[in-house]
């Protein structure tokens, strides 16, 4: 019998590479069912449960936390080339005991780094991708043998390179979803919430006109493949409003909040990864990862009753640890729930969810 208490995990003291070759077995667990009907982006599954892009480094992590209850698997971006992972740390946890709440809300100066893991870290990989024929070679596998009903989504960025241009993105773009769905894909999520230098220091999700020429070409590439858009921390409704007119005709669901960024500041005083920002992730963004649900919910059902745009999916992803968290983004207005920071703490927190659902 599988000891649910001790499950393996993820080892945020090695390398990514390390953690990349040594990915659990599946593991054979009575996993108990949510009531209901549930809906991935037009597909059939049996929850609302996801992992988010992130934790499943390759198709035997896809496998195992498969086997641990989520329906929907988020293979960890990839890209058209190959890309290192950054230094180590990779993962940082924070105290966010000093925020209003405990909880992120954006814009602040540093968060302090914790000498211990709650539920709260700053990630800093850089998405590490393997070569285009490793991960293509992989998906294909995984979705052999991977159970039919378990919905596999891979996730993709574009890899910029000096001189491109915005349309030299989306065909990036593009490609990448192209080969996700020829290996096997049942869906692809494109990471607009990544640096886009082609035409300003900005985020792709925060540029409306360039996301929609990256969606529109993936959707050219994929044809009717479900598609979701992954977007950052978004300030108000009226970016909302700008960013789900302009790329709403091409996708079939918003995933977020990816993260909220802020530097890390050492004991010391001094600035982790030379003062640059990190991602937040875990526990402290759930807030205001449901505050953005709601307003986005918000914004594409006025959109449907103004001009009767179908609204796309939402897939409600930062901080969720239980099953009041999973209700809670389902009342905001999300179809789905995806987990990357629990996953990786409490591997066994599906089983958790599902039982006291
Ligand atoms: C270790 C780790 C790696 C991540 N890598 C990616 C990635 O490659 N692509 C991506 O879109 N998001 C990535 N994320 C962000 C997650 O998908 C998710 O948006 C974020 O962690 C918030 O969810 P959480 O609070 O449940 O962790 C990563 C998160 C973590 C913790």
């Amino acid at each position: 019998m599988t000891d649910l208490t001790n499950l393996p995990r993820y080892d945020a003291a090695q390398t990514y590479d390390w953690n990349y070759a040594h990915a659990p077995e599946p593991v054979e667990v009575d996993v108990p069912a949510v009531r209901g009907a549930w809906d991935f982006c037009g597909l059939k599954v049996a929850s609302p449960l996801g992992v988010a892009a992130g934790p499943l480094l390759n198709g035997r992590w896809v496998r195992y936390y498969a086997s641990l209850g989520f329906d929907v698997l988020t293979y960890k971006t990839v890209r058209s080339v190959e890309r290192a992972c950054y230094a180590m740390p990779n993962l940082v946890p924070v105290d966010t005991s000093p925020l209003a709440g405990g909880q992120m809300a954006g814009g602040e100066a540093s968060v302090p780094a914790a000498a211990t893991m709650g539920r709260t870290w700053a990630v800093s990989f850089g998405m590490p991708s393997k070569a285009p024929e490793v991960w293509r070679a992989d998906v294909e596998e995984t979705r052999k043998l991977l159970p039919r009903e378990k919905v596999l989504v891979v996730s993709v960025v574009a890899t910029e390179q000096p001189g491109w241009t915005i349309d030299d993105m989306a065909a990036d773009y593009a490609r990448c979803a192209q080969w996700a769905v020829e290996s096997g894909a049942d869906a692809v999520e494109t990471n607009f919430s990544c640096p886009n230098v082609c035409t300003s220091d900005g985020q792709l999700y925060q540029q409306p006109a360039d996301a929609a020429r990256c969606a529109a070409a993936v959707r050219e590439a994929i044809g009717r493949t479900p598609y979701v858009v992954k977007v950052g921390h978004i300030r108000n409704a009226e970016e909302a409003a700008a960013l789900t007119a302009a790329i709403g005709p091409f996708v079939d669901g918003l995933a977020m909040t990816n993260s909220v960024a802020a530097p890390v500041r050492a004991a010391d005083g001094t600035l982790l990864f030379d003062g640059a920002p990190r991602g937040i992730c875990g526990a402290a963004i759930l807030e205001a990862s449901l505050a953005q649900t709601r307003m986005v919910r918000q914004v594409v059902t006025q959109r449907y009753l103004r001009e009767a745009v179908k609204p796309a999916a939402l897939v409600g992803v930062g901080g969720a640890f239980s099953a009041e968290d999973v209700r809670r983004y389902l009342v905001a207005g999300a179809a789905s729930v995806h987990l990357a920071t629990a996953v990786m703490v409490e591997p066994g927190v599906a089983l958790a969810i599902r039982a006291g659902w």
